[in-house]
Order: structure tokens, then sequence, then C-alpha cells
């Protein structure tokens, strides 16, 4: 009698094992899963938050794992480097944390998130970089080399936003981070979406890797205004373009976040602009390094933005950003 109910317990307790380790993909941390109004939603624990249902798909830290940072930033602690010791792929990870429950590296299964992980990355490795032609391991080997602006001319305050992001007396905004920020209004915002005192303490981004990683992430999640897609919505498709951007040639893909992020200081210049190429050579490197293929990024309307129309030109929102 007991081990006829032991038996049928141990099979109960079988059958559910296959079915949750079938349903998640070899994902190596066990969700808690919760069905709200059919739908399925997940949580992870430290990595993925909060259920969400991009936390039922495998995380950042599933497919890319401390040996592929290394390999996407093998010269960043170069005694040559200018950032030695500071960035690393544990405050990469738990920077993504943050943004994973909201799709970031999560949205549309593996190999959609492994894309938008080298995509964003190929933007940070772009504008952290030290390398040029003849650096040893070639100019894609060098990013993660800065965390700041070397020799800043300027303390890029601009008075106009005096009421709303006032600059604190002797301090400076020029760039620092993953996706640098410059100027005090973007302190001021992102510090602001983050909780984080940015406005006055511009220098926390060059003293903590994690909140550098996380200001870039944020800015790679959120629209720079208002009805616009953010440079994350462009990549995962999660943006439909309307027939005004059709004309305009944007279409989802990399070249777009590169127009969201960057306007016409990368975009609608033809294809042989050099920072465009520079960034789109590093998202086409790190796919090869992350064993995707550069194949994955598609033709080149997609990838690059040299035909595009700009969402916002610079005549128009000279001091951009925070519309
Ligand atoms: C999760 O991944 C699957 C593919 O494995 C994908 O079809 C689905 O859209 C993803 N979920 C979300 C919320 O993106
Ligand atoms: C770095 O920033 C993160 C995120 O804001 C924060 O949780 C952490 O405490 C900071 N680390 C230090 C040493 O201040
Ligand atoms: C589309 O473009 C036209 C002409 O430039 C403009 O008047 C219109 O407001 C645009 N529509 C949207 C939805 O942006």
């Amino acid at each position: 009698m007991e081990t006829k109910w032991l038996l049928l317990l141990t099979m109960a307790i079988l059958s559910l094992l296959v079915f949750v380790q079938g349903d998640e993909e070899m994902s190596s941390v066990k969700p808690i899963v919760k069905i709200v109004k059919g739908k399925k939603l997940c949580d992870k624990g430290w990595e993925c938050k909060g259920f969400s249902e991009y936390c039922c798909n495998q995380t950042v830290s599933d497919y890319f794992q401390t040996y592929q940072f290394e390999n996407l930033f093998s010269k960043r602690n170069t005694p040559v480097a200018h950032a030695v010791g500071f960035w690393d792929y544990h405050s990469f990870i738990t920077a993504a944390a943050l943004h994973q429950p909201k799709g970031f590296g999560t949205t549309g299964g593996k190999l959609m998130g492994q894309k938008e992980v080298a995509a964003f990355l190929g933007h940070v490795g772009s504008k952290t970089s030290c390398g040029y032609g003849v650096a040893t391991g070639g100019p894609l080997a060098w990013g993660l080399c800065y965390n700041k602006e070397m020799s800043p001319s300027q303390t890029y305050c601009d008075e106009s936003f005096k009421f709303t992001y006032p600059c604190t007396p002797g301090v400076s905004y020029h760039g620092r981070g993953a996706l640098p920020l410059y100027w005090n209004y973007n302190y001021g915002e992102t510090g602001e979406a983050l909780k984080v005192d940015l406005l006055n303490h511009p220098e926390y981004l060059e003293d903590n890797a994690t909140l550098a990683f996380q200001t870039a992430i944020w800015r790679w999640m959120t629209p720079v205004k208002k009805h616009q897609p953010s440079a994350h919505d462009v990549f995962v498709g999660k943006w439909k373009p309307t027939k005004n951007d059709t004309v305009a040639k944007r279409v989802p893909g990399f070249g777009t976040t590169m127009n969201v992020l960057y306007g016409d200081q990368v975009c609608g210049n033809g294809d042989d602009h050099e920072s465009m190429n520079n960034i789109m050579s590093h998202y086409l490197y790190y796919l090869d390094l992350m064993g995707v293929g550069r194949e994955e990024a598609g033709p080149n309307e997609v990838l690059g933005c040299g035909q595009q129309k700009v969402f916002n030109p610079s005549s128009s929102s000279s001091s951009s950003s925070s519309s």
C-alpha cells in the first residue's frame, strides 16, 4: 500500500521536473512561475526579478558569460589603457539585471538576446575605445579603454537649464560612463530616472562601473523624446514604423539604434561616414566573437543609417534630450 503511494508520488514529481525543464530551455536558474490572465510570468531571483514575461526566457548570464566579456574587451586592462581595473563582467550583469524584467536581453528568445547584447555593447565599445589603426590586436579590441573624457575643454554647463538642472559650482559635466554622458541636463535627467544624485555628483559615473553600465542601459531602454521609440524598441522589433518612418528609410534594426542615440551626428550622412562605420564594425566584431556570426546583422539598409532621415535633426533640438 505505502510503496504504491510512494511510487505514484515519485512519478508525479518526475513528470513535473521534466515539464519544468523542457519549458525553460536549459536555463541555469529555475524560475518561479505565475499565470496571470492567461499570461505566464516568471521571477528568476536577482537577475530577473518581479514577475515579468521576459523573465521566463533565458537571462543574459545564461548566454553571455565571463569569458565572452573578456574576449570582447580583451585589451581594457593592458597598461596603456585608461580605465585599468574599472570595467568588469560582474558590473555589466548587475546593471543588466535592473532592465532584464523590462526586456533587455530577454526579448524574443536567445538569439535576439545575444544580438541585443552585441548591439548594445557595440555602441559602448565604439564610444569607449582607444583603438586606432595600428593598435595591437586590431582597432576593435580596445573597447572599454576609457571611462571618462581625458582632457575636457569645458565643463559642459548649459545655463538655460538653471531652473531644472542647475550646475553645481565647481563640478564638471564632461563625458563619463559606458555611453558617455555630457552636459548638466543629461546628468540631471539620468540621475532623476535612476534616483542617483548625478547632478551634484557626476563623478559617481567614473567611480562605479555598475552605475556606469546602468545609465548606459537606461539610455538604450528609454526613448530620447516622448512618442519616439527607444533604441531597444527599434532593435528588437517592438517598434512598428509609420508611413513617415518608411519614407525616411527608418527600419527596425541596428541602423535605427544609431539614429535614436546620435541622430545626424552619425546618420543621414551617406554610407562612408566614419563614426557610423566604427559603431557598426564593433557590433559585427562582437557578433562574431559571441558565436552568433555577423551575417545575422542583416543587409546594409538594416545595419546602417547612412540613408536614413533622423528622428531629431540637431537644428531643431540643439540642446536636445530633456524635452
Ligand atoms: C521568449 O522567447 C521565445 C523564444 O524562445 C519568444 O518567442 C518569446 O517572444 C520570448 N518572450 C518575450 C516576452 O519576448
Ligand atoms: C554602485 O552603484 C550601484 C547602482 O547604483 C549601487 O547599488 C552600489 O552600491 C554602488 N557601489 C558603490 C561602491 O557605491
Ligand atoms: C508625417 O510627416 C508629415 C510631413 O512631414 C507631418 O506633417 C506629419 O505630422 C508626420 N506624421 C507623423 C505621425 O509623425
